[in-house]
């Protein structure tokens, strides 16, 4: 039977669920071999954050100081956790012990979709942020287009796992794996579409830092999660006027989170495209 949103006490719900993967984390942290249980909890908490009697339910919860509260811890722990998952599901892929999770299928599915009308051709170069010990993204975007696609991250662990796990999966795809920062990398000016992983902490710093790093008709992809689904994601932030326009905001209901679209202010859409 479904619970009206006047008998769901979000507040215990959101506390279970933190307890919870302070549990998880600590015990596949001490013991890989107990992923399983992390991986059925964040299976059932992506299928939480989806539910809409949830979502209005903590829409409507007037305690505005512990809903912030509980929402940038749980964004903190679960993004800690979807981590650690990734390091141990490419552990196993090296030792050939594959593994699937609806969480990584959830994530799979919305690759194709991401820029909407500024698709990624063979001709065009890709620069993922936060690309993980698991490059799911990077390895699709490469195998799908054909564009030489790049991927920085600034742990030098999900790095390695994940020039591995794109040397396994994607032999002979153009894909670059490195720990350097934006501002390092030689060809940065020669990117044409940038993803923003939803869990990088700063990506907004980062977004302002690129303006002046990267050319006029790059096209950014941030993913996030606002509201109830800032449980699981870092949400958008305002970007200067100056430098920055959102077109286009996807709000996918399916999906755990969302897509914003970023160009350069004055760059004209659609116009005179090099
Ligand atoms: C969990 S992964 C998600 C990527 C996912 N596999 C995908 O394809 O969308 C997020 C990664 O972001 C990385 N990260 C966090 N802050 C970052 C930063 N400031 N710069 C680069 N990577 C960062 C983390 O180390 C982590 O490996």
């Amino acid at each position: 039977m479904k619970q009206t949103n006047s008998k769901i006490n979000i507040q215990e719900k959101l506390e279970t669920y933190l307890s919870e993967f302070e549990i998880q984390y600590t015990e596949t942290i001490k013991n890989s071999n107990n992923i399983k249980k992390l991986e059925l909890l964040i299976e059932d908490y992506s299928a939480f954050i989806l539910n809409q009697q949830y979502q209005l339910a903590y829409l409507v919860w007037p305690d505005i100081q512990k809903k912030d509260m509980l929402t940038q811890k749980l964004a903190n722990i679960s993004a800690k956790c979807v981590k650690q998952m990734e390091m141990i599901r490419a552990q196993r892929l090296l030792e050939g012990r594959a593994s699937s999770s609806n969480y990584f299928e959830n994530i799979e599915h919305c690759i194709n979709e991401e820029f909407g009308q500024f698709k990624v051709t063979a001709k065009d170069k890709l620069l993922l942020i936060g690309s993980g010990a698991y490059p799911m993204t990077l390895i699709q975007f490469a195998k799908s287009t054909g564009a030489e696609v790049i991927g920085i991250d600034i742990d030098e662990a999900a790095v390695n796992l994940g020039k591995r796990v794109a040397r396994t999966l994607a032999p002979e795809a153009k894909i670059h794996i490195t720990n350097q920062k934006v501002e390092q990398l030689a060809d940065l000016h020669t990117v044409t579409h940038i993803i923003f992983s939803s869990t990088v902490p700063i990506k907004y710093d980062i977004l302002d830092q690129l303006y002046e790093l990267t050319n006029d008709r790059v096209v950014i992809s941030m993913r996030y999660g606002n509201h109830f689904k800032a449980l699981f994601n870092y949400p958008t932030k305002p970007t200067d006027a100056q430098k920055w326009t959102c077109l286009n905001e996807q709000i996918r209901d399916n999906q755990i989170f969302d897509i914003a679209i970023y160009q350069k202010a004055l760059v004209e859409v659609g116009v005179g495209d090099v």
